[in-house]
Parts: C-alpha cells; structure tokens; sequence
C-alpha cells in the first residue's frame, strides 16, 4: 500500500518535495515541501487516493523545510582535502566519555591499518591534547596557508583549544567557533587520511547542527552510558542527526559495567545493557561496550590513551572490535 501511495504522490510533486507520507488510522497524510500550495493537484491526488483507497481518507498537508529537516539540500559542504572518510563521535550528555572514546577510537583504528586524524571540536571542553599528550598551538605551514597537526601515537590530530582560549567566555566561544572550526578542519594540512574522527560538542546545539549540515559525514557514532537520563538525551542526539540527513553508525556504551580488581566481581553500576537495549529500539546498531575502569581514566589524563598504554589488554580489544565494525560500515 506504502508502494501505491508513493508512486502515486510522486505524479502530482517532484520527489525532492515528499517530505512524508504515512497512514495513521484509516488516514491517509502525505506532507508536501512547497512554498506555494497547489490546491489543483491537491484535489486531483485525493480524488485519485480515494479510489485507490476507497475506505481511507486522506489529507495532503503542506509543511515548512524546517519542520521536515534542518536544510538538507543546498547548504554547501566544507571541503576537506586529503582526508577519505569522516565520522563524528557525539553524545547527548557531556560527561559520558565521548572524548575518551573517540580517541581510543581513533587509535584503535590505526591498529587497524587505517591512516587515522583526530579532531577536537568540543567547544565547550576541549580534551584531546591532555589526552594525547600535546600543548599549543599547531604550526602553521611554511606559505602561512595551512596547519600542519600533530602527530602523536602514530595519529595526526589537532584542537578547538588551540585557537580558542580557554579563557575565553562561553558566550563567544559560541560566536567565533563555527569560522574557527571550519579552518581548523578544512586548512590543516592533512596527510592521506583514511578516516577523520571528529570529537563533537555535547547536545544537540547551533554548532553541531552547523557540523552535520556541513561535513560530508560517512556516520556518526553515538557514546552513551547505561543509565536512563544519558540515554533519553542520546535519543535525542540520533534524532537530531537524522534529521539533517546524518547516517548513524551505532552506539557504543561506556562505563557499562565494573569489575572488581579485588574480588573479580562484576557491577553494574550506571544499570545495565540500556543502550545495547535503546539501540535495538531504534533500529540502529550496538556497536559495543566499554567497562568503567579506572586505567581506562588514568591513561587518557597521563596523555597516553590505554589503546597505546596497554595494547594487550581486553580494553584495548573492546576499541579495536568497535573500530572493525565502523570500517566494516563505512
Ligand atoms: N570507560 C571509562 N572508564 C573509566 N573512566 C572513564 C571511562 N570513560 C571515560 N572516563 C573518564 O570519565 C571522565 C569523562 O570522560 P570524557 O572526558 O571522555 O567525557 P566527555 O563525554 O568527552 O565529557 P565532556 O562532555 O566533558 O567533553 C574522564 O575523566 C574520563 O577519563
Ligand atoms: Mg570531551
């Protein structure tokens, strides 16, 4: 019936313009992108649903771009040269160890094989020099025209921290970050990345609408713990990327359970299992699980993450199983 609907709304509005069609009850509603509504075809689709569909009614409702999408088509993608595939590490709530993940991520990935960059784009809290150990600013090329990034562990990585002070007020952080992000990542002097990991700003705010609109994203992975309220905003986080046409990857759950180093017991401590369950819910992929460890904590604030401190550990495998599985979907 789905099918029918389609094929048949597609007569009267171009494809582009479809913005939904869905049958609730015995109601038919297609939603339509128009800026201006032709009532002519509206009434020449009805009467053609009620034949097709004699025992439904049907509505055709005309819908603003924003409501359906935050502007998909047209905005114009930033270009980044020298660099294959990007993906983002993202999370509803700050403080869930997405900055954690996505550099064990990116590690992890070049364990793999792969040529792997780093980005730190938290605005809010940028983590990743502290975590990989580097200071300041990234050198600027010798025609002034490009940042050469760091390399550390084998990964080339650079930070929002460095060209916004730490000093600086929220408020203008927010003013000055999207300009200053886009030069950081599109005039780095990037060397044959196969994939770019982009550490994103928590929330669902203007910057990481702006990123999702303007990155050529191959997915996004969403970091969430067990617990209820980290998840409800992590929904929230996928949702949002959905909306602005953003694939999803799948959600890795961090500090998911706990093992006793003294008696091997294993806790449960934020609950248990909650984003594997929200995951299935939603359709989308569990990409794995990462215990709450306190190595895990003490290797990232020593500036070696535990994927390069301890490689040999269950730890350093869980990253490296979540990174198979992203370059198995990319
Ligand atoms: N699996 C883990 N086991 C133990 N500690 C962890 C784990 N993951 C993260 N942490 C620790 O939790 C704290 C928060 O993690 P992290 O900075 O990665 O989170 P975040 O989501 O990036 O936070 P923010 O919103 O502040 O950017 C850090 O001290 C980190 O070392
Ligand atoms: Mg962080």
């Amino acid at each position: 019936m789905e099918k029918q609907i389609s094929e048949l709304v597609s007569r009267y509005y171009p494809q582009q313009n479809i913005a939904d069609i869905k049958v609730v009850k015995n109601r038919i509603i297609v939603e339509i992108r128009e800026i201006s509504e032709n009532t002519e075809n509206t009434a020449l689709l009805k009467a053609e649903l009620q034949k097709l569909f004699p025992q439904y009614k049907s509505s055709v409702v005309f819908v603003q771009e924003k409501q359906v999408n935050i502007g998909v088509q047209a905005i114009e993608k930033w270009q980044v040269r020298g660099v294959k595939k990007i993906i983002g590490v993202a999370s509803g709530k700050g403080g869930v160890g997405k900055s954690t993940t996505a550099v064990n991520l990116a590690l992890a990935l070049a364990d793999k094989g792969q040529n792997a960059a780093l980005v730190d784009a938290d605005i809010y809290g940028p983590s990743i020099p502290t975590m990989l150990g580097y200071e300041g600013s990234p050198l600027i090329s010798e025609d002034g025209e490009n940042f050469t990034p760091f390399r550390e562990y084998g990964i080339q990585s650079v930070s929002i921290g460095s060209l916004i002070d730490r000093n600086t007020p929220l408020i203008w952080r927010g003013a000055k970050a999207g300009g200053a992000i886009e030069q950081l990542i599109t005039q780095t002097a990037w060397d044959n990345v196969d994939i770019m990991v982009i550490d994103m700003p928590p929330g669902t705010g203007d910057i990481l609408i702006t990123l999702s609109q303007r990155i050529d994203f191959a997915g996004i992975v969403i970091v969430s713990t067990p617990q209820d309220i980290a998840l409800i905003d992590a929904i929230k986080g996928v949702n949002m990327f959905k909306k602005t046409g953003t694939p999803i990857l799948g959600i890795v759950e961090n500090m998911s359970y706990f093992i006793c180093p003294h008696c091997g017991k294993q806790s449960d401590i934020f609950g248990s299992h909650g984003a594997e369950q929200t995951a299935q819910k939603m359709g989308e992929t569990f990409l794995g699980a990462i215990p709450l460890e306190m190595a895990i904590r003490e290797a990232s604030d020593n500036g070696t993450p535990i994927v390069a401190a301890q490689p040999d550990s269950p730890y350093t495998d869980a990253y490296e199983n979540i990174a198979e599985k992203i370059i198995a979907k990319i």
